[in-house]
């Protein structure tokens, strides 16, 4: 059976699949801020990656899938996937790794996928780069890495965050020339949960088939959410259409495994 470890267990995503995961697979989890219930939960293990070194857990719990799903400091990440790199190396064991759409955020004018070239403007593509680059230099069959984009969902912390600043008749941050696309963290888990199962391997661009301005989204959504008179800023970060979107050509899923735009906005309320 394959033993899973998702370091970033307590988190959005780290907990999404863990519920994804946990009835299928012996899957663990790693969480960094005490929590009573998780410390009672023989299946979860605290780790801070500032204070511990990593290896020592693996050494212990031999897994052969880790996935990771971290925040934090960047060098501190850099350095945790250094050392589950090297561990996996030796060990058998892959590495599913979540990246972002922003590992294209350089480019603008078209969409990316798979294995176009990746350049980032920001110091989050870059470092997001930065441990794609290094899963690279391993055997394909040694690493996953999914690259995600906006992920949305009735419980998910961007539609709290809509509804937060439309209760506090804020302004809700709108890009009216970018287009992107999305996903729902329902079809998110599935997904991995199908890439675990079927042992695949390599680049996953897992978005939206179809694109949407940023702008529109947001709109749709708020209507979806039944938010009287939303406050919108408009931000204009260039002068032309620019894409943050990634599309899947050498690695696509089965067609119940995709998602179109319009389900990611129906996602948005518990049906
Ligand atoms: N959310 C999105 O829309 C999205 C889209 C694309 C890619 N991603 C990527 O997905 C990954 C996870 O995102 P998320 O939204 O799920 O983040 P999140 O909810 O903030 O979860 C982060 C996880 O990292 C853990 N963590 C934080 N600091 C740590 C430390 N010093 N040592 C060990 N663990 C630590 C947290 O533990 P505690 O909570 O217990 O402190 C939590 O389990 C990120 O790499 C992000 O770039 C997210």
């Amino acid at each position: 059976m394959k033993k899973i470890l998702i370091i970033g267990a307590s988190g959005f995503i780290g907990n999404a699949l863990y519920k994804e995961l946990n009835s299928y697979f012996d899957t663990y989890g790693t969480y960094r801020t005490d929590n009573k219930l998780l410390e009672k939960n023989q299946k979860f293990f605290q780790y801070d990656m500032e204070l511990e070194d990593i290896s020592i857990l693996l050494d212990n719990l031999k897994p052969t899938i880790i996935i990771s799903a971290l925040r934090g400091n960047f060098n501190s990440q850099l350095d945790v996937h250094q050392r589950i790199i090297n561990w996996i190396k030796v060990h058998k064991c892959k590495l599913v790794f979540v990246s972002s759409a922003n590992v294209f955020d350089s480019f603008s004018n078209y969409p990316s996928y798979e294995y176009d070239k990746t350049l980032s403007d920001s110091v989050y593509g870059r470092f997001k780069i930065k441990i794609e680059n290094a899963l690279m230099r391993l055997p394909t069959n040694k690493y996953v890495i999914t690259r995600v984009p906006m992920i949305f969902g009735a419980t998910t912390p961007r539609v709290q965050e809509l509804k937060t600043l439309h209760d506090l008749k804020a302004p809700i941050e709108v890009f009216p020339n970018v287009i992107i696309n999305v996903t729902s963290i329902a079809k998110f888990t599935q997904q991995i949960h199908y890439i675990i199962n079927r042992n695949k391997k390599g680049v996953f661009h897992l978005g939206s088939t179809d694109l949407i301005y940023h702008l529109d989204l947001i709109k749709e959504i708020c209507d979806t959410l039944q938010l009287d008179d939303p406050i919108y800023k408009q931000v204009y970060d260039s002068n032309s259409d620019r894409y943050l979107a990634v599309l899947p050509k050498d690695n696509k899923l089965p067609k119940n495994l995709q998602i179109t735009t319009q389900e990611v906005i129906d996602s948005v309320v518990v049906n």
